[in-house]
């Protein structure tokens, strides 16, 4: 027996650098995290969840609980809401929209974030998400933050997009598409459009108080994409004649949530609307642009209705932390969101026909449906003909 048989080192090293191309290259990776699509069931279902707060985990206190809950309430009731909602409900998607940990309070961030999103980490499910005010408290920065979470499993987070030309304000803009159901003609074009933004923490303009606020840059960026999908959607002869419908997502209102009261809002409104003190004209750009349906938020934890204006419907989430400010006596809760596909003539799934939404309440053992409605559905507006005289 000899050393000088066995074969020289370069071939284990060869078959290493082979296997960590095929397999474990981070660039084969991210192509793969990108692809979301609709189920066979023709259902996108994506769950919301507002204000974790999240701190420290058991040692944590839970603010707003009646006063027997207290003794056994902690960040884990949170975890646990979070995990039974997966489990019952199988999102295809859970998006978090924003002050997802409680930075006042944490000193150690990355703790934090990592038991904050173990109930996605853990499912192996996608699961995108966006700034609050409140996250970048402790002693990382908002970029520090964000740059945290793209780095954690199975998130379909971006920090911001790549080769836009020009600088864009805040931490998480990013856009997800979801592709048709798969074999469908429409299998390869995003039938849903979904939009993330950083609505920023506070005014840095000294004359401006109050919250911050969704830039021009972010708006820009938002316009050119909505642009360029809806014109990738509507070159596809399978697909309907109008935009495919999209889904804004961010953490603070726009001050049009202000606009409603308990005649045209399904939910309740039980604190003032915590908008920025000014309007950038985000609500205006989404109008225009024409395939926004929806857009959810979070920051205002006791407040969780749904309103409509100029054929958008703007809607809170509702919180779901429990260290989060809350309403004792008031269940903490979470969005669910079903996006649903029409059936074209050849029986094939085709574009998106309706989107829902309803609230779910963490009541033990229940989780308690509310208040379902019809977001948006397709009118065929196509079809019919205008005469014009
Ligand atoms: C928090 O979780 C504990 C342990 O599961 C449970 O006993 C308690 O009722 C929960 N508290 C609330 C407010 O849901
Ligand atoms: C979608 O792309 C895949 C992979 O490139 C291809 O096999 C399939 O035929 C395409 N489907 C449609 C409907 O274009
Ligand atoms: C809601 O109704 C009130 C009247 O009760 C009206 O002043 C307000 O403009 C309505 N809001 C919207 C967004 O339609």
């Amino acid at each position: 027996m000899s050393v000088h048989n066995k074969p020289p080192i370069s071939i284990y090293l060869s078959i290493l650098i082979l296997i960590y191309v095929l397999f474990l290259n981070p660039l084969r990776a991210e192509d793969k995290r990108q692809e979301i699509r609709f189920g066979n069931n023709g259902v996108f279902r994506i769950l919301q969840v507002a204000d974790m707060h999240y701190d420290y985990g058991k040692s944590t206190e839970c603010l707003d609980v009646l006063p027997y809950q207290k003794k056994s309430c902690s960040d884990f009731n949170t975890t646990e809401f979070v995990r039974r909602m997966i489990r019952v409900h199988k999102p295809n998607l859970v998006v978090f929209t924003g002050d997802n940990i409680f930075g006042f309070d944490t000193i150690d961030p990355v703790r934090s974030m990592n038991m904050a999103f173990e109930a996605v980490t853990e499912a192996g499910i996608p699961w995108a998400a966006v700034l609050g005010n409140h996250d970048q408290e402790s002693s990382l920065s908002r970029e520090g933050i964000m740059t945290h979470i793209v780095k954690l499993p199975h998130t379909l987070s971006r920090i911001n997009p790549d080769g836009l030309g020009y600088e864009i304000d805040g931490f998480g803009n990013y856009n997800l598409e979801v592709k048709g159901a798969l074999h469908s003609p429409l299998a390869n074009k995003s039938v849903l459009n979904l939009y993330f933004l950083d609505s920023g923490d506070y005014s840095t303009v000294a004359s401006i108080p109050g919250y911050g606020w969704i830039k021009p840059s972010q708006q820009l960026w938002f316009q050119q994409t909505s642009d360029r999908l809806q014109q990738e959607y509507m070159s596809e002869p399978e697909a309907q004649k109008s935009p495919a419908p999209g889904i804004a997502f961010f953490h603070i209102p726009l001050p049009e949530f202000k606009l409603f009261d308990a005649s045209n809002m399904t939910g309740v409104r039980q604190e003032p609307i915590s908008s920025p003190s000014i309007n950038s004209g985000f609500f205006t750009t989404m109008v225009e642009s024409g395939d926004v349906k929806a857009a959810f938020v979070g920051h205002d934890h006791i407040n969780d209705f749904c309103g409509k204006l100029n054929g958008i419907y703007l809607c809170y989430g509702g919180g779901t932390g429990y260290h989060a400010y809350g309403k004792a006596g008031w269940s903490r809760r979470a969005r669910v969101i079903d996006v649903s596909l029409e059936i074209t003539m050849n029986g094939n799934w085709g574009s998106v026909k309706t989107i829902k939404t309803r609230k779910h309440l963490d009541d033990p053992p229940r989780l308690s449906s509310i208040e379902p409605i019809v977001l948006w559905s397709r009118h065929y507006a196509g079809r019919r003909r205008k005469v014009v005289p």
